[in-house]
């Protein structure tokens, strides 16, 4: 069942000569978790943040990270995360050979597993892991950079992934990540989608404006609407 609309900021759009007073800006600002996002240079073609950056970041708030593995391959950087601070550990199928595997090894630590989809992955990757899985992310840009455009396709991938996950019974945040602004976040929801990675989006205008703009992406702001129905 789709739940209440979340919002995650993606860090990648904070300024990061000040990341720690970023992330208090964005957690004083009603955000709902932390969206950290992890790439080495190989899987994507950028390189962001390693494992001792969340471990500073940590006492800055109280909110769930979520960490994005960008990387290949994943395990050995899966467990060093979580060790970091990292609540929620989300992974690529392309970045190991048993994504099974590695999502059983993220939960055997304590932590809760998610599984990304990149724009060209099919919903099929996910179902051999929806009884094991906490959450279930879209990619709606290819991986590697923020600030991109939100590609089409994905809106209709966000609508049979909502029904698997309705249809499998079970309690599974499905989060779309890449070109969320206050066009697309309520065609993502629309869709299904009840957690929202937004980086640009929220990062924007400054400090004193984060607040609104996640309100306006949660879709309870001032964007001409009440907010979705679909809940
Ligand atoms: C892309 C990242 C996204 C990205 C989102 O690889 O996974 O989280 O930073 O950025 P915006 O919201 O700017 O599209
Ligand atoms: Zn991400």
């Amino acid at each position: 069942m789709q739940q209440p609309v979340r919002i995650a900021p993606s860090i990648l759009a904070a300024d990061f000569a000040r990341l720690g007073e970023e992330v208090r800006a964005v957690t004083a600002a009603g955000a709902d978790a932390i969206h950290i996002d992890v790439m080495d240079g190989h899987f994507v073609p950028n390189l962001t943040i390693g494992p001792d950056i969340v471990r500073a970041l940590r006492s800055h708030s109280d909110l769930p990270f979520e960490a994005h593995l960008m990387v290949a391959p994943v395990d050995e950087f899966a467990a060093a995360f979580a060790a970091a601070g990292a609540d929620l550990i989300i992974v690529h199928p392309e970045a190991g050979p048993h994504l099974h595997r590695t999502i059983q090894r993220i939960k055997a630590g304590g932590k809760k597993a998610g599984v990304a989809l990149n724009p060209a992955t099919p919903v099929e990757a996910a179902v051999a892991v929806i009884d094991d899985v906490d959450l279930i992310l879209v990619m709606s840009v290819n991986p590697g950079f923020g600030g991109q455009s939100f590609i089409e396709s994905q809106f209709d991938k966000i609508a049979r992934l909502r029904a698997l996950i309705d249809a499998s019974g079970r309690a599974i945040d499905l989060e779309v990540d890449g070109g969320i602004n206050f066009d697309t976040a309520p065609r993502a929801i629309a869709a299904g989608a009840d957690l929202l990675v937004a980086g640009t989006a929220t990062f924007t205008g400054g400090a004193e404006a984060y607040a609104d703009n996640i309100r306006r992406l949660r879709g309870h702001g001032d964007n001409g609407g009440d907010g979705p129905d679909r809940r």
